[in-house]
């Protein structure tokens, strides 16, 4: 299929899990870099990562090469406010000359805002679970506003809501490492209302119009069927209304999409008056997506044999197809433009003895992602496809071991080589999808 002409082909990356850099040019540590070594996998740190804090250059230049019209990246909150009531011109001038490298490069810069590495200072007040946090992250969000939107368009507020809260405040495995499993509808609303004080400041202050959206972690079912239109009802209703369906999906998007409350469990509720509140003014929705539900260790289908079944290196199933539902049940019941912000396969890449990467599995799950999302895109606006990631990086709690790069990465030198799945992404891209 031929994609729209000005379709947003590009990769991701979160500034925690790449730059590196972390005492440099006036940053403080955030809540990733003082995680305790025993909860990363082989006791590793984010303080170097792909040292992309200096090799920014050399990595713009390389997604050039590969032809990319768009780069997700995420600014690094201690890095512009060190501490309370600072903001630090170097760190905001780090992020502003990467978006003139980017332009000058004709690559649309995609701004994330929160991508999980909350300053420690935050964290000492509370973090999520305290109201002042509001107040910190949006004297930050003006300054990186006021900084960056005479040339950045699109604007993506928080990453992820779900992963961050719960998995760092109910299931204690990212951090800040809580399980305070009743303190649920506390943190949501204070989330919530922070993300909604944010894009209004976002309307308030942008001085280039601006495409304003979150990046949910999401999926759905694939129905059993996908003929059958009961078992397509079927899918879409445990997408939305059973166990994962709720806690993943309807839990954050109802309040912030539609405005409506949502209870679960008999015990949390994120509803109230307030809720309507919470709903956002956005222009698109970003879809992180990785996994099918059905597969899920956590509320999937049972029965389902994944040891016959494709998966990258961390387990998750790989079955493209999923792409196409997400999409399309997202669509359905929330009617806004979809940018896919995430979505790639973890490996265990290594250089052959010629020095090539040759991920062929990484090759063949691109083309079917793409595949299944030009399906759905005859009935839903897609502005663009972000591929995670653009290069190899610090997996938070699963250290450097699963490699999600289109870009290897050999930690021990910095050196960066194009894997196979590069090339292949590029004559995508340079076909504007084509033979999809
Ligand atoms: C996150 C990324 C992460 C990726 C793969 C998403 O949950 O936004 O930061 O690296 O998935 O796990």
């Amino acid at each position: 299929m031929k994609f729209p002409e000005n379709f947003l082909w590009g990769a991701a990356t979160a500034a925690a899990q790449v730059e590196g850099g972390y005492l440099e040019g006036g940053r403080t540590p955030s809540i990733w870099d003082n995680a305790p070594a025993q909860k990363i996998r082989n006791g590793e740190n984010c303080h170097v990562a792909c040292d992309f804090y200096h090799r920014w250059r050399e990595d713009v230049a390389l997604m050039k090469e590969m032809g990319l019209k768009s780069y997700r990246f995420s600014v690094s909150w201690p890095r512009v406010m060190p501490k309370e009531g600072k903001i630090n011109e170097e760190g905001l001038k780090f992020y502003s000359d990467l978006v003139d490298e980017l332009l000058k490069a004709g690559i649309e810069p995609l701004v994330t805002l929160y991508h999980w590495d909350m300053p420690a200072w935050v964290n000492a007040y509370g973090g999520w679970e305290d109201k002042r946090i509001t107040a910190f992250f949006l004297d930050y969000a003006k300054a990186v506003v006021e900084k960056l939107s005479d040339r950045v368009t699109y604007w993506i507020t928080f990453n992820e809501p779900s992963c961050f809260l719960m998995n760092g405040y109910m299931q204690g495995v990212h951090a800040p490492f809580k399980r305070h499993y009743l303190a649920l509808p506390k943190f949501t609303k204070i989330f919530m209302r922070t993300n909604a004080e944010t894009v209004k400041l976002i309307r308030k202050l942008a001085k280039k119009p601006p495409k304003i959206g979150l990046s949910f972690a999401t999926g759905a079912f694939i129905p059993k069927d996908e003929n059958d239109p009961v078992s397509v009802e079927e899918a879409r209703q445990k997408t939305f209304h059973k166990g994962m369906g709720t806690m993943n999906n309807r839990w954050w998007m109802d309040p912030i999409l539609l405005g409506a409350p949502v209870s679960a469990y008999g015990v949390y509720r994120n509803g109230g008056k307030k809720v309507k509140e919470f709903k956002c003014d956005f222009d698109f929705i970003g879809i992180n997506h990785y996994e099918a539900f059905n597969y899920s260790l956590w509320g999937g289908d049972k029965n389902v044999d994944r040891s016959k079944l494709r998966q990258n290196s961390l387990g998750w199933v790989i079955d493209e197809r999923s792409l196409y539902w997400t999409v399309k049940f997202i669509y359905e019941r929330y009617r806004l433009p979809i940018m896919i912000t995430e979505n790639g396969v973890s490996l265990d890449d290594q250089p052959n003895e010629r020095g090539e990467v040759i991920d062929t599995e990484r090759c063949r799950a691109l083309e079917g992602f793409l595949h299944n999302l030009a399906r759905a895109m005859k009935d839903v606006p897609v502005l663009g496809y972000q591929h995670w990631s653009l290069m190899d990086n610090f997996e938070w709690a699963e250290g450097y071991e699963p490699r999600f790069g289109l870009i290897y990465v050999d930690y021990k030198t910095g050196k960066r080589t194009l894997k196979k799945s590069a090339y292949v992404y590029k004559d995508i891209i340079s076909t504007n999808g084509e033979n999809i």
